[in-house]
């Protein structure tokens, strides 16, 4: 292990301001003296991740982690301590000593950069061996889908043989041993059938991370057969919820927006037809861990999962996750067809891309499939659609925003605007769902409002008394003047009110 004294870790560390760096990774909004986000080490809908400036410490009250910036680093990146210090420095501009390592020492001490190492060298098997006589079939079926050579180079394609021990034996020449073999997830080693390669007889896909290194393989069966698509598991170097499949490309399209798909097979058709911009999810549900990945590289995502039942449920799931995360969401309609590859397949690039241009908003896609579960021929069921949209519109915290999407919604399900308005405001006082006040931007204000005492409070109340019930004037004159009012703001009020009082009295 490296050794770096204590003065120049916190040289580093006091280099490097805990909220600047995590804010690279997650969206911060401060909130009091904290900065609070969406928590990166587990899936959530609201923050309980806080960052403090003061004592430049993270921790997050939903799932328990916390430390300073470099344990942030290693626990995000998956980094060694001695990773961490280095990207920090870097950052900072800080020359850390060289340290030297034996060939031996680096392997030893840099588990994770071995398994990097076999995923790559399985890789260049696969890639091989798609091109040699055993993987003319899978070539076949390659083509078959109508991909170019090129694009299949650009996507690392490649084919595991029939054989069942092949890539094992493979690699074993290359000098890796049978523990890091079974870490890296390709091989399984049974003490009964000794070792066996996981991808037989398919087309692999390898998936990289951003920095373009393979981290893991799908693999599809070439026609019908079960499972369609097998993937690495999670190793030290594979976190499904941390990755996107493309991300290595799409983050370079210098494009504001994602496309973001449900299957490989997309985001390769989506590349080739010139979308450099697409990802997807690795055979896993969207987190919010993708969404801030996805919010390094992107203002707006659009949705572009499949046509079916399990699509829209995806996308419905996704869209908070989106919106939590602050990236603005869209649909895109590819009916009627399934999938963008067989979309652009039928119809070609143009025609998504016109798709793309008529993307839904995904509010307004939220309460079109919200409709779809009322009955709205028979007036109950219509209330009852209206009245969950109104609560839906309760969603906005501000005002003009609510107004503006209480207008889409209005227009597009033809209900008075006046009339749905009425009924927002009815259903949040219903629910209590409507802030008496305008939405909490800061910290600062939120700690105002709580802070506001019981004589604030009554001198509020009494106002309002009396500017509906200006009668009532008379009464309490002669035990109140406007000076008794407290805040300052309150104070003017009566100022002025009391006048127009006097005067109508
Ligand atoms: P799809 O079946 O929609 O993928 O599954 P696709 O890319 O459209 O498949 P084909 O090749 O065109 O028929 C979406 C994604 O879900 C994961 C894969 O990541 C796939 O790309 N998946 C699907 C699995 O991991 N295993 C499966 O058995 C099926
Ligand atoms: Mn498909």
């Amino acid at each position: 292990m490296p050794f770096y004294s204590e003065e120049l870790k916190e040289e580093v560390r006091s280099a490097n301001d805990i909220v600047d760096v995590i804010s690279g990774y997650v969206r911060l909004q401060k909130k009091g003296s904290s900065y609070v986000g969406l928590c990166p080490f587990h899936n959530e809908k609201t923050g309980s991740f806080h960052v403090s400036q003061n004592k430049q410490l993270y921790h997050c009250f939903g799932c328990g982690v916390g430390g300073d910036v470099f344990g942030f680093l290693m626990e995000y990146e998956n980094f060694t301590f001695r990773e961490a210090m280095q990207q920090l420095a870097d950052r900072a501009g800080i020359v850390l000593p060289q340290q030297e390592m034996t060939e031996q020492e680096k392997r030893e001490s840099d588990y994770r950069s071995m398994l990097l190492d076999v995923n790559r060298e399985a890789g260049k098997y696969y890639y091989l061996l798609l091109r040699s006589q055993h993987g003319a079939h899978a070539l076949e079926y390659f083509r078959g889908r109508e991909l170019s050579d090129a694009t299949m180079k650009k996507f690392g394609l490649g084919y595991a043989d029939k054989y069942s021990d092949d890539l094992y034996r493979y690699l074993k020449t290359k000098g890796y041993g049978d523990r890091l073999l079974k870490d890296s997830g390709l091989i399984t080693i049974d003490e009964k059938r000794g070792a066996h390669d996981r991808f037989w007889n398919r087309a692999m896909f390898p998936i990289m991370n951003v920095h373009r290194k393979i981290i893991g393989f799908g693999g599809r069966v070439m026609g019908e057969g079960e499972p369609k698509y097998l993937n690495s598991p999670e190793t030290q170097i594979f976190d499904k919820s941390r990755n996107l499949y493309g991300l290595h490309l799409a983050r370079q399209s210098g494009r504001p927006q994602m496309l973001l798909c449900e299957g490989y097979m997309d985001v390769i058709a989506l590349h080739q037809a010139g979308f450099d911009n697409a990802v997807a999810s690795l055979g896993t549900a969207f987190t919010s861990g993708h969404a801030s990945l996805l919010k390094r590289y992107a203002k707006e995502v659009y949705l572009t999962f499949d046509s079916d039942g399990a699509g829209v449920k995806a996308a419905l799931r996704a869209i908070p996750i989106l919106k939590e995360a602050g990236l603005t969401a869209k649909v895109v309609n590819m009916n009627p067809y399934k999938d963008p590859d067989e979309f652009i397949k039928a119809l070609g690039a143009d025609a998504y891309q016109e798709r793309i241009d008529q993307a839904e908003n995904s509010f307004m896609f939220e309460i079109r499939i919200l409709e779809h579960n009322y009955n709205m021929s028979d007036p109950q069921g219509k209330t009852a659609f209206y009245n969950e949209a109104a609560r839906k519109l309760l969603e906005f915290d501000e005002a003009l925003e609510r107004n503006n999407y209480i207008e889409a919604v209005a227009q597009k399900y033809q209900i008075g605007f006046e009339n749905l308005r009425r009924l927002v405001a009815q259903v949040g006082t219903q629910t209590g769902l409507v802030k008496k006040h305008e939405p909490l931007k800061t910290g600062n204000r939120k700690k105002d409002l709580q802070k506001e005492d019981g004589i604030t409070k009554s001198q509020k109340l009494l106002l309002t008394w009396l500017s509906e019930e200006p009668a009532l004037y008379p009464v309490i004159r002669e035990y109140i003047t406007p000076e008794d009012f407290r805040m300052r703001f309150v104070r003017m009020l009566p100022k002025h009110c009391l006048h127009s009082w006097k005067r109508e009295i």
